[in-house]
């Protein structure tokens, strides 16, 4: 695979300028511009520039709304509703864990319930803003079918992440943020991009066997993590981020690279709380239990026991130190997004 390395700055500027040239405003195409230069920058490529033209597509054909009239109902100080009138996922995700920051700081607690929204890259990238202001966040979104439900043969749960993120008491935040399949769709999505094999045991092929040609994966069903558990759990992120929001639910979102039939009304659940709620020394706690489990022995081949999060974090220093390295072909699809 051919690759080019560009000035982060350089690129940013050329994804803004992409974005406003389809519609969204100079706020919008911002948002959206930094989500995905994070991406890249936290080495999730698979939610970073690959994806420019899908939003971009979804635009032209008007499944995304570039100008949303997003509307916050408020139902208490603490839980909001939010919808999304088919806006970037990025934008209804930053609005909505702004105001579920908002109402913690507020009451202790923000719930925040967003519909009509879209795919919002990654769970992680928001939680982050909650864990800097000193508060545990959980947030959950669901995603087009990709996973079979434990015991089915046909795939409808999406990857649907789990995220929890909480500060530590140092600059680098806690932040679990796991898709509930054995790999994410994203990174199956780019190795068919590039004809790599996936690795085996995370896929099954449309007549059910296992896999590790991406394509026939993607045609196929993705395997959750733990069996049965794993299912349960994409079930519950359904429930949170589906049923709960009014957003769609049962495999109902479609698929944003395929399906252009009509918007993709993603449903999100930001919860936000202060850490210091029932007892007023969190972070000596949590340094405390961090410590113990980074000192336990290790086994062979093991130099460090990592929380989750730090190694994102890790890969974020690395990364913004030099220059970001783009694929010839995405390349030349933004060139030609910005001649569009
Ligand atoms: N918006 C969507 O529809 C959607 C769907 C699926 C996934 N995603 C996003 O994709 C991203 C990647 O998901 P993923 O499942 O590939 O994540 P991953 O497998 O890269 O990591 C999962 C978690 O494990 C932690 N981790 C990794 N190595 C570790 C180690 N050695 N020790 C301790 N912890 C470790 C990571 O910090 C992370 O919190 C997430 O940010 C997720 O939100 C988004």
């Amino acid at each position: 695979m051919e690759k080019v390395n560009l000035k982060i700055q350089n690129i940013k500027k050329e994804i803004v300028q992409i974005f406003k040239n389809h519609g969204l405003s100079i706020d919008h195409a911002t948002i959206s511009a930094n989500a995905l230069i994070n991406a890249e920058l936290v080495g999730a490529y698979g939610h970073g520039l690959s994806r420019l033209k899908m939003y971009c597509d979804r635009i032209s054909k008007k499944v995304i709304n570039p100008k949303p009239k997003i509307k916050i109902k408020k139902i208490s100080q603490s839980i909001s509703h939010i919808n999304a009138d088919d806006s970037i996922g990025f934008v209804a995700a930053d609005i909505a864990i702004k105001k579920a920051i908002f109402n913690a700081k507020k009451t202790g607690i923000g719930l925040v319930a967003v519909k009509n929204s879209g795919h919002y890259g990654l769970s992680g990238y928001y939680a982050e803003q909650a864990v800097k202001k000193n508060l545990v966040t959980m947030i959950y979104t669901n995603a087009p079918p990709a996973v079979a439900p434990h015991g089915a043969s046909k795939s409808l749960f999406g990857t649907n992440p789990i995220c929890f993120g909480t500060p530590t008491g140092s600059k680098i935040p806690f932040i679990l943020d796991t898709s509930i399949s054995m790999i994410n769709r994203g990174k199956i999505r780019v190795a068919d991009r590039y004809n790599q094999k996936i690795p085996p045991g995370v896929a099954l092929d449309k007549f059910g066997k296992p896999t590790t040609d991406a394509k026939k994966a993607l045609q196929g069903v993705q395997l959750p993590i733990a069996g049965f558990k794993g299912s349960g759990l994409a079930w519950m992120v359904d429930i949170l981020s589906g049923v709960l929001t009014g957003g769609n639910h049962a495999g109902k979102v479609k698929d944003p690279f395929d399906d252009f039939s009509g918007p993709q009304n993603v449903g999100h659940l930001f919860i936000v709380f202060k850490a210091n709620l029932f007892i007023n020394n969190y972070i000596k706690r949590i340094k405390e239990n961090i410590k113990k489990v980074k000192k336990l022995p290790k086994i062979k081949g093991v130099k460090k026991i990592y929380f989750p999060g730090e190694n994102k974090v890790e890969r974020l220093k690395e990364n913004s130190k030099k220059e970001i390295f783009i694929p010839n072909n995405i390349l030349y699809e933004i060139n030609l997004l910005n001649k569009s």
